[in-house]
């Protein structure tokens, strides 16, 4: 049996596009429901984003920070959500981090901001918290959120899927009519209870999707749920075949952790093992080009060189100086054995962010009535085929905030169809299973959908991945439902939904780089 509760609007994760589409739903009044699948609403990829967000400054202009994430997308993107982020960012910025939340942005003694640099931006316009930006600003609109009376959390509520008219209402006629989402199902992983949220709106924020990859900077929620839920429910998905790597993550046995690029944009210098500037003749900006040329760059010098990694080094600067400006990675690296203030970084790229996702409008409309989609698991058209570095946060903040202010002032109710009751499965699935499903797709993603793709080797994803996903599929649908079944199940997806858009586009561009 299972229970129901009911919301105006319904926010599904809480990185920081949910976080601020959750307070601005609840500062417009509305009832709302914020639910997460970790035990603390301090998860996903917004704590991870070390960089900074970009933030026009007085000496830069609109143009140049357009035509900068024009450069840096291969002018695949789409122009009105390019303007609105650029026009809207820094309002929102202002009123929001500094006013609102008072962001402890890196000031310097005259206490204006300090504004540093990342590959492909042509002006310092980038504000951070030294090298834990997200972590910060994620922090601190979570308290807010707890204090909301409008805004009650769920932490460990897993999403299986969306509710939808047409999938679940139990009138057969409903089939008609145009399809709308009203709310979701989950798993308390806690309690082990099937709980149905109805909700006027609901706001899909579930983040990315790096898990499918074998190496990625990514946490292990990020395995791209909201993409598969929403795939399911119907709803169109674009630019999905664009999946950024990002060119510095370290390399060590302890696992892959970003090297933030304000390293290089701080003067950080990149180079093979014999010490060659490898860079150098691929593109005018060298180390500091776009993350789709540098991680391509490193991946035949790695290949040149026989060598497992590169190297990334700011040892010349003064050890207090990074100790100051980069905490994060300097601690990460010294608990690891690696004194970055004395030796070069080992590093290699990892799958870092989707450029694509749920296709949506201005406002974050997707193409399912009711359903809205923001941050990573979204494709609003900004980063066209290769995402500019630090526009993510801003992203984020910009159809967060206007998503919710969307959702509020819409008044329409729908009419939630009576639906069937959940009938739990109970077949218990072989962890051992699992685990071997998900090595496959990791190596599958990795190796034939990675950073340079063949044909070949996308048809052999593809028939690779559609046998699994028939599997994983039967296995689900007579399993006792756990957090490893419905999360395999969203992975594959996912995966299969990447490939198939992968194969689908012969034009190589961006992130979907074609051998
Ligand atoms: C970084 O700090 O290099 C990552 C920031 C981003 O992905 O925008």
């Amino acid at each position: 049996m299972a229970h129901t509760k009911e919301t105006n609007i319904l926010v599904i994760g809480s990185g920081l596009s949910g976080a601020v589409a959750a307070l601005t739903a609840a500062e417009e009044n509305k009832k709302v429901i914020l639910i997460t699948n970790s035990n603390t609403l301090l998860s996903g990829n917004t704590k991870w984003a070390q960089g900074g967000i970009a933030y026009s400054s007085q000496k830069d202009s609109d143009i140049k920070f357009q035509e900068d994430i024009y450069n840096a997308g291969g002018r695949h993107n789409r122009q009105s959500a390019v303007e609105q982020l650029v026009k809207d960012g820094p309002k929102l910025i202002e009123q929001l981090l500094i006013k609102k939340l008072d962001i402890p942005f890196e000031k310097d003694k005259n206490n204006n901001l300090c504004f540093t640099s990342e590959a492909a931006h042509s002006a310092d316009r980038i504000i951070h918290c030294k090298d834990a930006t997200g972590y910060i600003i994620q922090k601190n609109i979570i308290e807010k959120i707890k204090k909301h009376p409008n805004i009650t959390i769920h932490t460990n509520y897993l999403a299986i899927d969306l509710l939808t008219s047409s999938h679940h209402s139990n009138s057969s006629i409903d089939i008609y009519n145009k399809p709308e989402c009203f709310g979701v199902i989950t798993l308390d992983t806690k309690e082990q209870k099937i709980n149905h949220i109805y909700a006027n709106h609901t706001i899909l924020a579930t983040g990315g999707l790096g898990q499918i990859y074998l190496h990625t900077t990514n946490p292990a929620e990020s395995r791209g749920d909201g993409i598969a839920m929403a795939w399911r429910a119907g709803a169109r998905c674009v630019n999905l075949q664009y999946i950024q790597f990002h060119p510095t993550a370290l390399y060590h046995e302890s696992g892959r952790f970003l090297i933030s690029e304000t390293l290089r944009g701080e003067g950080a210098k990149l180079y093979d093992v014999n010490g060659l500037n490898f860079m150098k003749d691929l593109h005018p900006l060298q180390g500091l080009a776009p993350r789709d040329i540098v991680a391509r760059g490193i991946h035949q010098a790695l290949i040149n060189t026989q060598h497992p990694c590169v190297y990334l080094d700011i040892s010349y600067k003064k050890a207090s100086w990074i100790k100051s400006r980069f905490p994060t990675i300097y601690k990460h690296c010294l608990n690891v054995g690696l004194d970055i203030t004395s030796k070069a970084i080992p590093v290699v790229p990892a799958a870092h962010y989707s450029c694509g996702g749920i296709s949506v409008n201005l406002k974050g409309e997707s193409s399912l009535k009711r359903l809205y989609a923001i941050g990573e698991a979204s494709c609003t058209g900004v980063h066209g085929s290769n995402r500019l570095a630090s526009t993510s946060l801003l992203e984020c903040l910009v159809w967060g905030y206007l998503s919710a202010k969307n959702a509020s002032q819409d008044t329409s109710q729908h009419k939630i169809p009576k639906i069937n009751d959940w009938i739990q499965e109970s077949q218990e699935i072989d962890s051992t299973l699992i685990t071997q499903n998900w090595l496959t797709i990791k190596n599958t993603m990795w190796n034939y959908v990675g950073l340079v793709r063949t044909r070949e080797r996308l048809r052999s994803a593809q028939l690779i991945l559609r046998n699994l996903q028939h599997d994983i599929e039967k296995s689900y649908q007579t399993a006792k439902l756990t957090p490893a079944i419905i999360g395999l199940r969203n992975g594959i997806q996912t995966s299969v939904a990447i490939t198939t858009a992968a194969l689908e586009d012969r034009v190589s561009r961006g992130c979907h780089y074609i051998e």
